[in-house]
C-alpha cells in the first residue's frame, strides 16, 4: 500500500528556520527516517513539498491517479487559512493524518484553528520531527485495518 506525505510552505527550510520552534532537523532527514520505517513495515512512501497552495491541492488530487492509499499532511501555514486544501482532502476521500511539529494549540491564537482537523482521521501536534513518526505509525495502523 502507498502513503503520500505532503509538506506545506516553509517546511523546506527546516533546520534553518526558527530552530527554537521547529528544531535542527532537515526535512530530507525527516523524510529518510519515515522512508526506513515505512519500508520496514512493507509500505511504499512518497514525499512532496510545495510553498504554493494550488500545487498542494494538485498533489492531493493526484493521489487518486497515483493509487495512493493514505495521506500524511502538514499544511504548515495553510492549515489555518486554506479552504481549498480542506476541500481537496474531502474530495479524494482517502484516510488522512494531520501532522505538526509544534504544538499549534499552545501558540498564537491564529494558529489554534486548523481548517482540516475535523475532516482528518486524527492530528498529531507538538512532538517535533517525532510527530511525523507518530503520524506514520497512525497511518500504517489505519491502512492495516483496511487491509484486513
Ligand atoms: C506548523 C505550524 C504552522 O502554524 C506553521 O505555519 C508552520 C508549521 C508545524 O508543523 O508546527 O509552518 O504546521
Amino acid at each position: 500500500m502507498k502513503i503520500k506525505v505532503i509538506h506545506g510552505p516553509n517546511l523546506n527550510m527546516l533546520g534553518i528556520r526558527e530552530v527554537n520552534i521547529y528544531g535542527p532537523m532537515k526535512l530530507e532527514d525527516i523524510n529518510k527516517n519515515m522512508e526506513v520505517v515505512a519500508k520496514q513495515n512493507g509500505f511504499e512512501i512518497e514525499f512532496y513539498q510545495s510553498n504554493h497552495e494550488g500545487d498542494i491541492v494538485d498533489a492531493i488530487q493526484e493521489s487518486i491517479n497515483e493509487k495512493v492509499d493514505g495521506i500524511i499532511i502538514n499544511p504548515a501555514a495553510f492549515t489555518h487559512t486554506s479552504i481549498a486544501i480542506r476541500d481537496a482532502i474531502k474530495a479524494v476521500n482517502l484516510p488522512t493524518v494531520e501532522v505538526h511539529l509544534s504544538n499549534i494549540a499552545a501558540r498564537e491564537d491564529f494558529r489554534k484553528k486548523s481548517l482540516i482537523s475535523d475532516i482528518v482521521a486524527g492530528t498529531i501536534t507538538g512532538f517535533g520531527p517525532f510527530s511525523y513518526h507518530l503520524g506514520l505509525l497512525a497511518m500504517m495502523q489505519i491502512l492495516n485495518e483496511i487491509k484486513m
